[in-house]
Protein backbone atom coordinates (compact mmCIF):
# COMPACT_ATOMS: atom_id res chain seq x y z
CA UNK A 1 0.00 0.00 0.00
CA UNK A 2 2.63 2.60 1.00
CA UNK A 3 4.47 1.60 -1.84
CA UNK A 4 2.22 2.71 -4.44
CA UNK A 5 1.89 6.09 -2.32
CA UNK A 6 5.06 6.34 -2.83
CA UNK A 7 5.46 5.71 -6.22
CA UNK A 8 2.29 8.39 -6.71
CA UNK A 9 4.11 10.99 -4.93
CA UNK A 10 7.39 10.74 -6.95
CA UNK A 11 5.75 10.43 -10.36
CA UNK A 12 3.93 13.56 -8.97
CA UNK A 13 7.44 14.98 -8.20
CA UNK A 14 9.00 14.43 -11.88
CA UNK A 15 5.80 15.43 -12.93
CA UNK A 16 6.72 18.77 -11.46
CA UNK A 17 10.26 18.83 -12.14
CA UNK A 18 9.41 18.03 -15.69
CA UNK A 19 7.25 20.90 -15.71
CA UNK A 20 9.56 23.11 -14.57
CA UNK A 21 12.37 21.77 -16.50
CA UNK A 22 10.69 22.32 -19.78
CA UNK A 23 8.51 25.02 -19.06
CA UNK A 24 5.06 26.21 -19.02
CA UNK A 25 5.32 27.06 -22.68
CA UNK A 26 5.40 23.55 -23.88
CA UNK A 27 2.38 22.06 -21.61
CA UNK A 28 0.32 25.03 -22.33
CA UNK A 29 1.28 26.99 -25.05
CA UNK A 30 3.45 30.59 -25.41
CA UNK A 31 0.14 32.59 -25.00
CA UNK A 32 -0.87 31.67 -21.63
CA UNK A 33 2.78 31.29 -20.51
CA UNK A 34 3.98 34.74 -21.70
CA UNK A 35 1.83 36.57 -19.13
CA UNK A 36 3.39 35.18 -16.17
CA UNK A 37 7.22 35.61 -17.50
CA UNK A 38 6.02 39.15 -17.98
CA UNK A 39 5.08 39.76 -14.64
CA UNK A 40 7.65 38.13 -12.78
CA UNK A 41 10.99 39.43 -14.81
CA UNK A 42 11.52 43.01 -14.71
CA UNK A 43 10.91 44.91 -17.58
CA UNK A 44 12.16 48.77 -17.36
CA UNK A 45 10.50 49.35 -20.36
CA UNK A 46 11.82 47.69 -22.53
CA UNK A 47 9.86 49.96 -25.52
CA UNK A 48 13.53 51.37 -26.38
CA UNK A 49 16.33 48.66 -24.99
CA UNK A 50 18.42 50.95 -26.88
CA UNK A 51 17.74 53.29 -24.51
CA UNK A 52 18.37 51.77 -21.13
CA UNK A 53 21.43 49.60 -22.40
CA UNK A 54 23.60 52.78 -23.25
CA UNK A 55 22.21 54.41 -20.05
CA UNK A 56 23.28 51.15 -18.16
CA UNK A 57 26.37 51.49 -19.76
CA UNK A 58 27.48 54.78 -20.01
CA UNK A 59 25.02 56.73 -17.94
CA UNK A 60 23.22 59.87 -19.46
CA UNK A 61 25.46 61.73 -21.95
CA UNK A 62 26.46 65.42 -21.17
CA UNK A 63 25.12 67.79 -20.42
CA UNK A 64 22.53 65.48 -18.81
CA UNK A 65 24.94 63.25 -16.45
CA UNK A 66 24.55 63.19 -13.04
CA UNK A 67 21.76 65.92 -13.08
CA UNK A 68 19.85 66.22 -10.12
CA UNK A 69 16.20 67.65 -10.28
CA UNK A 70 16.37 71.27 -8.43
CA UNK A 71 12.43 71.39 -7.80
CA UNK A 72 10.94 70.75 -4.26
CA UNK A 73 8.52 68.57 -3.92
CA UNK A 74 6.03 70.87 -3.44
CA UNK A 75 2.68 70.84 -4.57
CA UNK A 76 2.43 73.98 -6.08
CA UNK A 77 5.27 72.06 -8.72
CA UNK A 78 3.39 69.00 -8.86
CA UNK A 79 0.33 70.53 -9.99
CA UNK A 80 2.30 72.52 -12.66
CA UNK A 81 3.78 69.39 -13.57
CA UNK A 82 0.82 67.66 -13.90
CA UNK A 83 -0.88 70.37 -16.27
CA UNK A 84 2.09 70.34 -18.49
CA UNK A 85 2.50 66.43 -18.60
CA UNK A 86 -1.39 66.30 -19.35
CA UNK A 87 -0.62 68.77 -22.07
CA UNK A 88 1.86 67.36 -23.60
CA UNK A 89 2.60 63.76 -22.39
CA UNK A 90 -0.72 62.14 -21.65
CA UNK A 91 -1.89 61.82 -24.98
CA UNK A 92 1.04 59.11 -25.68
CA UNK A 93 1.98 57.87 -22.49
CA UNK A 94 -1.27 57.92 -21.04
CA UNK A 95 -2.63 59.87 -18.32
CA UNK A 96 -1.38 57.37 -15.75
CA UNK A 97 1.88 56.75 -17.70
CA UNK A 98 1.09 53.17 -18.32
CA UNK A 99 1.61 53.93 -21.95
CA UNK A 100 -1.87 53.78 -23.12
CA UNK A 101 -2.40 57.29 -24.66
CA UNK A 102 -4.05 57.56 -28.00
CA UNK A 103 -1.42 58.88 -30.08
CA UNK A 104 0.91 56.05 -29.07
CA UNK A 105 -1.15 53.50 -30.38
CA UNK A 106 -0.11 53.23 -33.70
CA UNK A 107 3.48 53.94 -33.55
CA UNK A 108 6.30 51.29 -34.36
CA UNK A 109 7.78 51.62 -30.60
CA UNK A 110 5.30 51.83 -28.09
CA UNK A 111 5.24 54.96 -25.61
CA UNK A 112 7.27 53.25 -22.51
CA UNK A 113 5.38 52.69 -19.06
CA UNK A 114 6.98 55.35 -17.09
CA UNK A 115 6.29 54.31 -14.08
CA UNK A 116 8.55 51.20 -14.28
CA UNK A 117 11.80 53.22 -14.47
CA UNK A 118 10.78 55.95 -12.18
CA UNK A 119 10.12 52.87 -9.79
CA UNK A 120 13.62 51.80 -10.18
CA UNK A 121 16.37 53.60 -7.63
CA UNK A 122 18.71 52.48 -11.21
CA UNK A 123 17.67 55.22 -12.96
CA UNK A 124 18.29 58.41 -11.48
CA UNK A 125 16.80 61.82 -12.49
CA UNK A 126 19.21 62.75 -15.32
CA UNK A 127 17.64 59.51 -17.12
CA UNK A 128 14.37 61.33 -17.64
CA UNK A 129 16.06 64.71 -18.04
CA UNK A 130 17.92 63.24 -20.60
CA UNK A 131 15.21 61.53 -22.34
CA UNK A 132 12.37 64.00 -22.32
CA UNK A 133 15.08 66.79 -23.79
CA UNK A 134 16.54 64.93 -26.36
CA UNK A 135 13.64 62.70 -27.05
CA UNK A 136 13.38 59.52 -29.40
CA UNK A 137 15.86 60.66 -31.97
CA UNK A 138 19.50 58.72 -31.16
CA UNK A 139 17.37 55.51 -30.89
CA UNK A 140 14.98 56.07 -33.79
CA UNK A 141 11.60 56.33 -31.96
CA UNK A 142 9.00 58.93 -31.79
CA UNK A 143 9.46 60.07 -28.31
CA UNK A 144 9.48 64.26 -29.39
CA UNK A 145 12.71 65.95 -27.84
CA UNK A 146 11.26 68.59 -25.78
CA UNK A 147 14.48 70.70 -25.20
CA UNK A 148 13.95 73.77 -27.17
CA UNK A 149 9.49 73.61 -26.21
CA UNK A 150 10.00 73.26 -22.38
CA UNK A 151 12.37 75.87 -20.11
CA UNK A 152 15.00 73.03 -18.09
CA UNK A 153 12.48 74.01 -14.85
CA UNK A 154 9.30 72.75 -16.78
CA UNK A 155 11.03 69.42 -17.11
CA UNK A 156 12.03 68.72 -13.88
CA UNK A 157 8.48 69.85 -12.49
CA UNK A 158 7.14 67.51 -15.13
CA UNK A 159 9.63 64.90 -13.49
CA UNK A 160 8.81 66.06 -9.74
CA UNK A 161 4.98 65.05 -10.70
CA UNK A 162 5.58 62.15 -12.28
CA UNK A 163 7.70 61.03 -9.71
CA UNK A 164 4.59 61.62 -6.65
CA UNK A 165 2.04 59.81 -9.35
CA UNK A 166 3.44 57.24 -11.08
CA UNK A 167 6.48 55.44 -9.53
CA UNK A 168 6.29 52.03 -8.67
CA UNK A 169 3.31 51.66 -10.24
CA UNK A 170 4.65 49.70 -13.24
CA UNK A 171 2.32 47.11 -12.87
CA UNK A 172 -1.12 46.31 -14.61
CA UNK A 173 -3.75 48.79 -13.38
CA UNK A 174 -6.97 49.06 -12.42
CA UNK A 175 -9.69 49.05 -15.27
CA UNK A 176 -11.23 52.76 -14.14
CA UNK A 177 -7.47 54.05 -13.77
CA UNK A 178 -6.76 55.04 -17.06
CA UNK A 179 -10.59 56.73 -17.33
CA UNK A 180 -10.22 61.04 -17.27
CA UNK A 181 -10.92 62.22 -13.69
C1 LIG B 1 4.32 61.18 -29.77
C2 LIG B 1 4.21 60.37 -28.59
C3 LIG B 1 4.96 60.78 -27.35
C4 LIG B 1 4.83 61.95 -26.62
C5 LIG B 1 3.92 63.14 -26.92
C6 LIG B 1 5.71 61.80 -25.48
N1 LIG B 1 6.36 60.60 -25.51
FE1 LIG B 1 7.71 59.90 -24.16
N2 LIG B 1 8.01 58.25 -25.28
C7 LIG B 1 7.35 57.95 -26.44
C8 LIG B 1 7.84 56.69 -26.97
C9 LIG B 1 7.37 56.02 -28.25
C10 LIG B 1 8.82 56.23 -26.06
C11 LIG B 1 9.60 54.90 -26.11
C12 LIG B 1 10.80 55.01 -27.00
C13 LIG B 1 11.93 55.78 -26.40
O1 LIG B 1 12.29 55.55 -25.23
O2 LIG B 1 12.51 56.62 -27.12
C14 LIG B 1 8.92 57.25 -25.01
C15 LIG B 1 9.81 57.19 -23.96
C16 LIG B 1 9.84 58.09 -22.91
C17 LIG B 1 10.73 58.03 -21.78
C18 LIG B 1 11.77 56.96 -21.54
C19 LIG B 1 11.17 56.04 -20.51
C20 LIG B 1 11.78 54.70 -20.40
O3 LIG B 1 11.71 54.17 -19.32
O4 LIG B 1 12.27 54.16 -21.39
C21 LIG B 1 10.40 59.07 -20.96
C22 LIG B 1 11.03 59.41 -19.61
C23 LIG B 1 9.35 59.81 -21.59
N3 LIG B 1 9.03 59.21 -22.79
C24 LIG B 1 8.74 60.92 -21.05
C25 LIG B 1 7.86 61.73 -21.75
C26 LIG B 1 7.37 62.99 -21.24
C27 LIG B 1 7.65 63.55 -19.86
C28 LIG B 1 6.59 63.53 -22.22
C29 LIG B 1 5.90 64.89 -22.21
C30 LIG B 1 6.72 66.05 -21.91
C31 LIG B 1 6.57 62.58 -23.33
N4 LIG B 1 7.35 61.51 -23.00
C32 LIG B 1 5.86 62.77 -24.49
C33 LIG B 1 6.37 58.71 -27.05
C34 LIG B 1 5.94 59.95 -26.64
Amino acid sequence: MWKSVLAGILIAAFAIAAFLAIGCATFFGPAICAIDRKKQAFTPTVQSPARHDLYMREGAPEPYRDKQNPMEKTIGNIVEGARLYDLRCAVCHGLMGVGDGQGGASLAVQPADLGRSLGQPLYKDDFFYWSISEGGAPFGTDMPPFKNDLTDRDVWRILTFMRASFAEQGGPVADDAAAPP
